[in-house]
């Protein structure tokens, strides 16, 4: 990504309101695509407005669906006209997500031929357990030059077993699996909230999914599923980048609109930092006055840690007392932000998956690059900290998570705009 843009914030200001938290982005690109399965036309609402969506719904376009979608409103998708069985690289290559085309196309009509999938560069991400999980289901699969293609006369059911705890491979194999003929039973699931989300949702067309949260999951294929009306769950990254902001900025914030029992693993954390956080039905309050305690993180599959709030946590340790650790378990390559809080006055030292934080008094503005969606999330919650302007350039990738996030800060009182970078 190479962006024309650039983000301007000028910090210290506490964050102090209400905010309402958007859809869910990992539920959103995982439900879009599941639209594909129905027979029949499907409502999506609470989708968030962000770049991931976008491209989705640019995609079905192209294979043939007719959409109608009226951001921050709904999405309606009828597949029924959609004849189309190919996603080429520019369109594939706008998101991770893309490859949910895969599952769904596969469980729709037996094809698919889909470019490998873009998405932020935190590690070398492969999908061999995807492709595995497709070939057990009867799949043939083929490499041709960047194009996955996967064909199936008839998916059968069967027993998945994953090697490792993947998101997106659950996912994936619980798409093509709701069309499969018989029972798929999937071994070493991942339990994100979202994965119980997709079920919830593929249950609502009619599917038989049971298990969704456990690290066992249960699929009976049916030949038809229905249309629905569905709304998806609210962003727990969202949630928590703005627990940690308000924690950031000595703030006073509540959090409307979340579900506070995804949030456990933050909540601990914050608290063990000395962070106040009150939690109700749905609503998140967080207070900072006094000073912040270096704690260790070890990103884990959830109810874990996530890894997608390493990044903004670690923002938030840079001025916490003391030596934080950081461990990043999940993937290889995601401590680029690192270098990034260092030019704004951090003292951090990164060794392959470990990064370790001693707390310094406080941050200052400095430019800035994001270099992937999360990473651009841990410079907000720096910039938004810091003594004086913080530019943060690419702010392009912030886009692809994060509905509105501008405004959102903005009525929280912060002090932040975007200008355009001349050429
Ligand atoms: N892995 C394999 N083989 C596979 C699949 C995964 O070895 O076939 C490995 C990965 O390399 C990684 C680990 O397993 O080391 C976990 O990967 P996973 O499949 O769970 O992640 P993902 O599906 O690529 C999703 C989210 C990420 C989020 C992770 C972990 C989407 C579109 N992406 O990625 O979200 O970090 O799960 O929770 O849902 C983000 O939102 O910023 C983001 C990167």
């Amino acid at each position: 990504m190479s962006g024309n843009e650039k983000m301007l914030i000028t910090g210290g200001t506490p964050l102090e309101g209400e905010v309402r938290v958007s859809g869910g982005k990992n539920t959103s690109v995982a439900v879009i695509p599941a639209t594909l399965l129905s027979d029949e036309p499907c409502v999506i609402e609470n989708l968030p407005d962000i770049d991931d969506v976008h491209a989705l719904v640019d995609i079905l376009r192209s294979l043939g669906a007719e959409v109608d979608y009226v951001p921050g409103v709904h999405l309606r998708v009828d597949p029924r006209p959609a004849q189309g069985t190919y996603v080429g690289y520019q369109d594939a290559s706008r998101l991770r997500a893309s490859y949910y085309l895969i599952g769904a196309l596969l469980g729709r009509c037996g094809r698919a031929e889909v470019a490998f999938p873009g998405g932020c560069r935190i590690g070398t991400r492969p999908i061999d357990q995807h492709l595995k999980g497709f070939q057990l289901l009867g799949a043939r699969i083929e490499d041709k030059g960047g194009m996955i293609l996967a064909e199936a006369d008839q998916l059968t059911g069967t027993s998945i077993v994953f090697d490792v705890v993947t998101v997106g491979g659950t996912i994936n194999v619980m798409l093509a699996a709701c069309r499969a003929e018989g029972y798929t039973v999937i071994h070493n699931a991942a339990k994100e909230p979202h994965i119980v989300d997709l079920a919830n949702f593929l249950n609502s067309m009619g599917a038989q999914v049971r298990g969704a949260g456990t690290d066992v999951i249960r699929i009976t294929g049916r030949s038809r599923l229905h249309g629905t009306t569905y709304a998806v769950i609210p962003d727990q990254i969202e949630t928590g980048t703005l627990m940690i902001a308000a924690a950031a900025t000595h703030g006073n914030v509540v959090i409307r609109g979340c579900i506070p029992t995804h949030m456990e693993s933050v909540t601990a954390k914050l608290l063990e930092m000395g962070v106040r956080v009150v939690e109700s039905d749905d609503a998140i309050t967080v207070r900072q006055a006094g000073p912040l305690r270096a704690v260790n993180v070890k990103t884990q599959v959830y109810p874990g840690f996530p890894t997608d709030l390493q990044q903004p946590i670690s923002a938030l340790l840079t001025i916490a007392h003391g030596r934080s650790n950081i461990e990043e378990t999940i993937f290889e390559n995601r401590f680029r932000h690192m270098d990034e809080l260092v030019r704004m006055g951090a003292r951090i030292m990164v060794s392959n998956r470990l990064a370790i934080i001693d707390g310094v008094e406080g941050l200052y503005g400095a430019p800035v690059t994001a270099t992937d969606l999360r990473a651009g999330a841990a410079l907000l919650v720096a910039g938004l900290m810091a003594r004086g302007e913080t530019e943060i350039y690419e702010p392009e990738y912030i886009d692809r998570g994060y509905e509105h996030i501008e405004d959102k800060l903005r009525a929280l009182g912060a002090n932040i705009r975007r200008e355009k970078i001349r050429p």
